[in-house]
């Protein structure tokens, strides 16, 4: 575990917390930075608000950091004006302690693929939010090789967990989890492999301490493929009971998009569930092993989430 402070920049998210509660656990100390102070926080763990499209305040906020963890994500609408804003501002910042910067990345930037996403597929963004997580990538690894800052970026398929915000979250798992509909746009019988946000926060972490992973994206491995229709009926299963699946069709889906803004957000992914979407994470997994929890045990899990934090 490298020394020092560990500051974890979107500290109240669902990426951020599990890394601030993993390390806490580790007996890393840690800086837990989002916009408002959090009051409870575990060992080890100071609060700090900051705004990370304020350079200034995000200069502030790591400070004397060894590691540098990027989760801040500005809501859907503001992606493109925000996120580059705050990316830069987090990689000058980290840079000036010669921390290094670990970024949770998405796998958005792949587009449409034929296999198995893996470290060497080509990037071929077919969305406007694909293109940029392209070029946030890039921005971030022309950062490192420029050596302004030491960077490595972990990506993600679908996460799915307490407090996640995904497709595969509070409407499916979390639906089916209580009793409700269990909504879904796409074919829930393709093979996806979603990725359980410990296992995301885990892999992240594992990157951040070795110091031969910086400078290129890796992809943090999941258990082997399963199916959204599989997903909702572990999540279901401890009633015995049959999930019956809404379907939402892309074609719907799509409709819906163009009059409402927040599905338009969503329309241009649809593509995602619309074909196989697996990760082959043999790079992680050949340089550092992998354990992800399995497919029975983290849907639990995140049912169980649900069934005892109502409709969050
Ligand atoms: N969700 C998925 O399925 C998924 C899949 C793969 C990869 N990812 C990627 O993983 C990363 C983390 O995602 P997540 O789902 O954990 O995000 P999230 O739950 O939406 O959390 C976002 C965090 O960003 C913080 N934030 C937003 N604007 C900020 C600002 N101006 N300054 C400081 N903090 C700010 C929020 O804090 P406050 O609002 O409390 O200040 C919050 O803590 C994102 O890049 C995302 O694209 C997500």
């Amino acid at each position: 575990m490298s020394q020092g402070t560990h500051v974890v920049i979107g500290a109240t998210g669902a990426t951020g917390r599990v890394i601030v509660r993993e390390l806490s656990a580790r007996g890393v100390p840690v800086r837990a930075v989002s916009r408002r102070a959090i009051r409870d926080v575990p060992v080890n763990v100071t609060s700090v608000a900051a705004d990370a499209l304020d350079p200034a305040s995000v200069k502030r906020a790591v400070h004397g950091a060894a590691v540098v963890y990027h989760c801040a994500m500005p809501t859907f609408e503001n992606w493109r004006s925000d996120f580059p804003r705050m990316t830069r501002a987090i990689v000058e910042a980290a840079g000036g302690n010669d921390a290094r910067v670990v970024f949770a990345d998405d796998t958005w930037m792949y587009g449409k693929v034929t296999g198995p996403i893996s470290e060497r597929t080509p990037e071929n963004p077919v969305s406007n939010k694909g293109v940029l997580r392209a070029w946030l990538g890039e921005m971030l690894l022309t950062a490192h090789h420029r050596g302004d800052a030491h960077v490595v970026i972990g990506r993600a398929p679908e996460l799915f967990g307490p407090h996640v915000g995904s497709l595969l979250n509070a409407g499916f798992i979390g639906a089916a989890a209580r009793g409700r509909r269990a909504v879904y746009i796409g074919n829930p019988d393709l093979p996806i492999t979603p990725m359980f946000i410990d296992d995301f926060a885990r892999g992240l972490i594992t990157l951040a301490t070795a110091q031969d992973a910086s400078g290129r994206a890796w992809m943090i491995p999941t258990p082997p493929p399963t199916t959204a229709r599989s997903l909702v009926q572990l999540a279901a299963d401890r009633h015995g009971r049959r999930v019956h699946i809404s379907r939402i069709s892309s074609r719907t889906g799509r409709a819906l998009g163009l009059v409402w803004p927040l599905a338009r957000e969503g329309a241009e992914m649809i593509y995602q569930f619309e074909q196989p979407f697996t990760i082959d994470a043999s790079d992680f997994t050949s340089r550092f092993g992998a354990n992800p929890t399995p497919y029975e045990k983290s849907v639990r899990a995140t049912a169980d989430w649900y069934r005892s934090n109502g409709s969050r």
